[in-house]
């Protein structure tokens, strides 16, 4: 459909969610309501009833703020497009705006994802030579997605200093939600109220970073899991970004996210182009709602692992550099034995790589370590019928390497040499082809050689001075591009390979680099304790199959917590579970009962890995309550843990949201086998009762009295449907 005149109003609806832009001939679209579905409702009429007073003056009232706010419209907070011509061609408006409504996007996926719809709507600039488009998209999930691009049609070249395209929110918004972290501590939520102003997350390291917001919600003031209406936007992006909520005098409310560019980094010649990373937005009431879109979103890919996720061993916190091989086979024998699936030799294995100041770059196998390659382990891992995973950090590279000597120029660097190490290590410019091309082959060669079916793609230090060489210019947003080119051809030279995107624990994890990576590592921070937090607030973004989770040893490395089996296990079962332990030194008692959970996690897994996450409002903070819940409901898990010394005791009740009100279900107690709940602390229905679903998420179960740092899982069927329906 192509409009040229006259202002309308388009309505969107897709996934239970309405969309109603404003659409006019001389302005990009503008963004009246984003919400629950209107129906099918006469548009016009709302035109006229959102439409602002002005008094005297547009500036002061913006009447319209467009996805990408203008400040010639009279919007005086940030730009959506900011940049010039050496300073002229900075302000833009629009001789034109056409809007293109279609039901099919561009192919390939993301883009070409069924069931979404799209406006694409393009302004020319003819006095400053640009071509401004911004894309809106509305998928089957109700998942947002909004991007922008811009083309310069000048003869000179116009620097891009920042595009940050805007979807404003409901007036109701008064309290932001977002995330905050450091490495081994990651996703930790914050919130404060949205005031005027702007509340700006960057990230300056070449990727969204150990502090990522992750998501920024914007929502009724005391949103929860369950309640208060709340959107939320999160970057698709690996490389330098920054999201903001910005509220106006005029009572405008913002979300907004981009790319940071850095000095210089995108300089368009004539006819060049520049298109913003996709804007995912996702609202609901409650947090679970806005999350279940962005999972329905992502399971909906072509590319989204669907076979059941190998249980996996990594040696790193069992063996870390001593790489020793009668003990990695012993490990394997065990992991084999408890049920394991996939084996993953960590950091160590290559060229002078005895301990984290060498090596980075060599990626060949080294052989005073491993005299006869890899192939005495990796055969024995494929004879147990193991898959194998190997370790490396493909941007990365160690001064003191044959890699670094040989080619100091594909080295970041800004004029003084390679800057700051951290972790003792610099970052590998893959702008430069040799350098890329080097890693694409050295990789394929030992995928290809010993059948690697697994690779752990780590990312231990931020991109600080990074300069290409010999000129300096910044090449970060090249690096994140040729990430992903990487990433791409190994996939497709080997078409099964799976990718985890590690970053020193959870520092890279973005929609961008998922779209070719099959899970991400959480934290390098695996205490059950810390995990129980980090795992929640990760499942926001996304579902639980693309979360790496391990069971660790009984005392942490990180945080020194100890901690009991069955909580170490009952924590890593809820994602992608893994193993990270020296299980030769393990107690046989110990290793039976990590058989034991394992067992339990592959009778869970397909429920885990496609059912609508959960969770509840705690009461108390000391006791969290999540599930899954089967698209159907005719079944679900849930897992109560307790995290703190709760506030009463006993601790009160739990509820089992997002069952079917109308049906009765079969709940038991599934795991710890071994009566973890004491016959004095176990409520009557943990012998199993049949309740109604509505009963269990209005009336709930009592808390059985746990111990800190304990938890049950509880297994629920539906029976029947509720009699009086
Ligand atoms: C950081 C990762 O997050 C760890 O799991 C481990 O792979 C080390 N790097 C290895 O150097």
């Amino acid at each position: 459909m192509e409009l040229s005149t006259g202002v309308i109003a388009e309505h969107l609806r897709r996934g239970g969610t309405s969309v109603v832009l404003r659409l006019e001939d001389t302005e990009l679209p503008c963004l009246l309501y984003w919400g629950t579905d209107l129906g099918d409702v006469e548009t016009g009429p709302i035109l006229e009833a959102t439409a602002r007073p002005v008094g005297d003056s547009v500036v002061y009232a913006n009447p319209v703020v467009a996805l990408l706010p203008r400040h010639s419209s009279g919007w005086l907070g940030r730009p959506g497009l900011v940049g010039s011509r050496a300073g002229r061609s900075w302000s833009v408006s629009f001789d034109a705006v056409t809007h293109d409504v279609t039901e099919a996007c561009t192919p390939g996926w993301p883009d070409g994802a069924p069931g979404a719809v799209r406006v694409r709507s393009t302004g020319t600039d003819a006095v400053n030579g640009l071509v401004v488009t911004t894309e809106l998209e509305l998928h089957a999930s109700g998942l947002l997605r909004l991007r922008a691009g811009v083309r310069n049609t000048g003869p000179d070249g116009y620097e891009v200093v920042s595009l940050l395209p805007a979807l404003p929110v409901g007036e109701q918004a008064n309290e932001l939600l977002d995330m905050t972290g450091r490495h081994s501590r990651e996703r930790t939520p914050q919130r404060r109220p949205f005031d005027q102003g702007s509340w700006v997350r960057e990230a300056w390291g070449g990727r969204p970073g150990h502090d990522s917001a992750t998501m920024l919600c914007a929502g009724e003031s005391g949103f929860g899991f369950r309640r208060g209406r709340v959107w939320g936007v999160h970057l698709a992006w690996s490389g330098n970004q920054v999201l903001t909520a910005e509220r106006s005098p005029s009572g405008w409310r913002l979300l907004r996210g981009g790319e940071l560019l850095l000095p210089g980094e995108r300089v368009l010649a004539h006819d060049e182009e520049y298109w913003s990373p996709w804007l995912v937005a996702s609202w609901g009431e409650g947090l679970d709602e806005l999350s279940s879109r962005v999972h329905r979103f992502l399971r909906a890919r072509p590319q989204h692992p669907r076979s059941a996720r190998p249980v996996l061993l990594n040696v790193w916190e069992a063996v870390y550099f001593d790489h020793d091989l009668p003990h990695l086979l012993d490990l394997a024998e065990k992991a084999a034995a408890v049920g394991v699936e996939r084996y993953v030799l960590d950091d160590g294995w290559f060229r002078g790589r005895r301990d984290d100041t060498a090596g980075l770059g060599d990626w060949y196998v080294d052989d005073g370590v491993w005299p006869d390659g890899l192939a005495p382990l990796t055969d024995r891992v494929h004879e147990l019928g193991m898959q194998f995973g190997l370790w490396f950090e493909p941007e990365m590279v160690s001064l003191d390497s044959d890699l670094a000597r040989e080619h100091p120029e594909w080295l970041f660097g800004t004029g003084r040499g390679p800057g700051v190490p951290s972790r003792q290590q610099h970052v590998l410019d893959l702008g430069h082809p040799g350098a890329f091309d080097h890693v694409l082959e050295r990789m394929s060669e030992l995928v290809a050689r010993y059948g690697v079916d697994f690779v752990k793609w780590d990312h231990n230090r931020p991109l600080v001075d990074a300069g290409h060489q010999p000129t300096g210019v910044p090449g970060v947003h090249v690096q994140t591009l040729a990430t992903y080119r990487l990433m791409d051809a190994l996939k497709s030279r080997f078409p099964g390979l799976e990718i985890e995107s590690c970053c020193g624990g959870g520092g890279r994890i973005d929609l961008g680099v998922m779209e070719r990576c099959d899970r991400v590592w959480v934290s390098d921070n695996i205490d059950a304790h810390e995990r129980q937090r980090m795992q929640r607030w990760t499942s926001l973004l996304l579902p639980p199959e693309l979360l790496g989770t391990h069971v660790g040893s009984a005392r942490d490395h990180t945080t020194g917590r100890s901690l009991d089996l069955d909580f170490r296990a009952g924590t890593a079962v809820w994602g992608h579970l893994g193993v990270e332990w020296d299980l030769s030194a393990v107690s046989d008692t110990d290793l039976d009962e990590l058989a034991e959970w394992v067992a339990v996690h592959k009778s869970l897994r397909d429920l885990l890995h496609t059912g609508d996450v959960v969770r509840a409002d705690p009461t108390d903070p000391a006791v969290q309550v999540e599930g899954v819940v089967a698209a159907d409901r005719s079944e679900a898990a849930y897992r109560v843990a307790v995290v703190e010394h709760p506030l009463t005791d006993p601790p009160g009740r739990i509820t089992l949201p997002g069952l079917d009100p109308g049906r009765t279900y079969r709940v038991e107690l599934v795991a710890p086998s071994d009566g973890a709940v004491s016959p004095a602390d176990a409520p009557a229905w943990v012998k199993g009762v049949e309740l109604g679903g509505r009963v269990l998420e209005e009336v709930g179960l009592v808390c059985p009295r746990l111990a800190v740092d304990t938890l049950v899982l509880l297994r629920v069927t539906a029976v029947r449907r509720s009699a009086g329906r």
